[in-house]
């Protein structure tokens, strides 16, 4: 019975899994997940023959209070702030397992009496607690929350945890060990894992994020699947191997997207923030509605490239309706999409999908980037980074070597923005220096809800 309920629960997890990757059924893969996790932890209880009743009914108030907290937290959280949530998700799994740990050999009086054992524990707390304390210090760089510049010391202070944690296990290992002193040996390890979290994602430049949030993923995944080692629990183990997996594959390829090796990005070579060339004024050529609405209604082919902006001012449905209202005057309209665009990996696609833009018209960069001059007018909406040409031409930019969408390449480029502000990298935009490319100031949703009414009028 319990290995039925466990199969059941692992082919639910692997197909919500699946269903994830479409945006139509996407809430249903998040819901078939959910319910496998619970079937499984039902299933474990019953089998366990409830151990106490106490036990049960304390899991069912902590499930209970888990499930109010998340929903409340979920609805009140702006959809800007989706992926400060997401982090702290995955840092409270990492939380999770450290915990799992600790009361493994503190309370359960587990003295990890052969190596093999001592190691997965030893394993799940210390990949738990930098996928904790990593995913805190993402957060709050995601949050915009002040936090010390990444320095030289914050490296060496990494390198040094590093090495004191790696240096643990393998003393413990090789050492005998007094079996009555594991307890202070786990505890010991998860405090300098728990440090080293702190330094390792503290000297990563903002422009490397999109890496290091995959990477925390994966290792939160990767700490499951040891707790699930420790507890003899599939579920927890193949839960562990699908996101730890999920997360290398994401990792890999936020770092084809951002053109950087995992080793510098880990090593944290970040480059200076470009403080004195951020500081230089530029002069940014505006366009009004009314011209940007006559330059599209004259366009055959125009292109959106939607950033970090489009979330902010929730401007996807008034792409949709652009979309429409062009198609009916006979405008072909493409959105292209760039791997780290926004905040978190997919968070353009999760827009566009909840907008319903249909996903034939959603082009990825690689697609497009080398038949841009085609498109008569690109629209930049909220997007910055992402189409800088410094990216491909200045070395001393902070995203020299990021693959951009070549927006440039457009007849004519306009940029929707609010403020002559910079990207998420601080990195000057030499896009706006270009002839082709104007400005249309204010609010993206109101700037296109101005732009549709032109239309309308022509
Ligand atoms: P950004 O470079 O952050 O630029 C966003 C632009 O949107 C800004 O120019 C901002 O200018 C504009 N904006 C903000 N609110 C707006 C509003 N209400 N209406 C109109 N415009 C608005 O965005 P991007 O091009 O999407 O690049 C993403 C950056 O974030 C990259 O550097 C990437 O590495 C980093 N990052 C990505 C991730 C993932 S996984 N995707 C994670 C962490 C960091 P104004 O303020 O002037 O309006």
């Amino acid at each position: 019975m319990l290995m039925f309920a466990y199969l059941a629960a692992t082919i639910g997890l692997v197909q919500g899994l699946k269903f994830m990757g479409e945006p139509a059924r996407a809430k249903l893969g998040n819901l078939v997940a959910a319910v496998s996790v619970l079937v499984a932890l039902v299933a474990l209880v019953l089998a366990t023959g409830w151990a106490s009743l106490a036990n049960l009914v304390l899991l069912l108030v902590l499930l209970g209070i888990g499930t109010v907290i998340g929903q409340i937290w979920s609805n009140r959280v702006a959809m800007t702030a989706m992926p400060q949530l997401v982090s702290i998700f995955n840092g409270l799994g990492g939380a999770c397992a450290v915990v799992l740990g600790l009361n493994q050999v503190f309370g359960q009086g587990d003295l990890a009496g052969d190596k093999l054992a001592g190691t997965v524990l030893l394993l799940t707390n210390i990949f738990g607690a930098v996928a904790f304390t990593g995913s805190m210090v993402a957060y709050m760089k995601l949050d915009g929350r002040k936090l010390p510049r990444p320095s030289q010391s914050q490296k060496i202070a990494a390198r040094v945890l590093l090495a004191l944690t790696l240096a643990a296990l393998a003393y413990y290992l090789v050492a005998p060990v007094d079996m009555g002193a594991f307890p202070q040996l786990m505890l010991a390890v998860s405090i300098v894992a728990l440090l080293y979290g702190i330094y390792f994602a503290l000297p990563i430049g903002g422009a490397d994020m999109p890496v290091v949030i995959s990477l925390l993923n994966a290792m939160s995944g990767v700490a499951t699947l040891f707790a699930g080692l420790v507890f003899h629990d599939p579920v927890m183990i193949i839960g562990g191997i699908l996101v730890g997996a999920t997360g290398v594959i994401l990792t890999l390829q936020m770092c084809v997207a951002m053109n950087r090796s995992l080793s510098g990005v880990l090593a944290g070579t970040f480059k200076g923030s470009g403080a004195a060339q951020a500081d230089a004024e530029q002069e940014l050529r505006s366009i009004t509605a009314v011209e940007t609405a006559s330059l599209l209604a004259f366009s055959k082919q125009v292109a959106i490239v939607p950033g970090y902006g489009m979330a902010v001012a929730q401007a996807q449905r008034e792409c949709f309706a652009l979309q429409e209202m062009l198609r009916q005057q006979g405008v072909d309209l493409h959105f292209i999409i760039h791997p780290v665009a926004g905040r978190m990996p997919g968070h353009m696609n999760v827009l566009l999908a909840e907008a319903n833009i249909p996903y034939a018209s959603v082009k990825e960069m690689s697609e497009v980037n080398n038949t841009m001059e085609h498109y008569d007018t690109v629209l930049v909406i909220g997007a910055n980074d992402v189409v800088n040409p410094a990216a491909e031409n200045d070395p001393d930019s902070p995203i020299h070597g990021m693959p951009i969408i070549r927006a440039y390449k457009a007849k004519q480029v306009i940029v929707l923005k609010r403020s002559t502000a910079k990207g998420y990298s601080g990195a000057v935009n030499t896009l706006f220096d270009r002839q082709n490319c104007k400005v249309l100031f204010g609010d993206a949703k109101g700037s296109l809800e101005e732009v549709i009414n032109e239309l309308k009028r022509i």
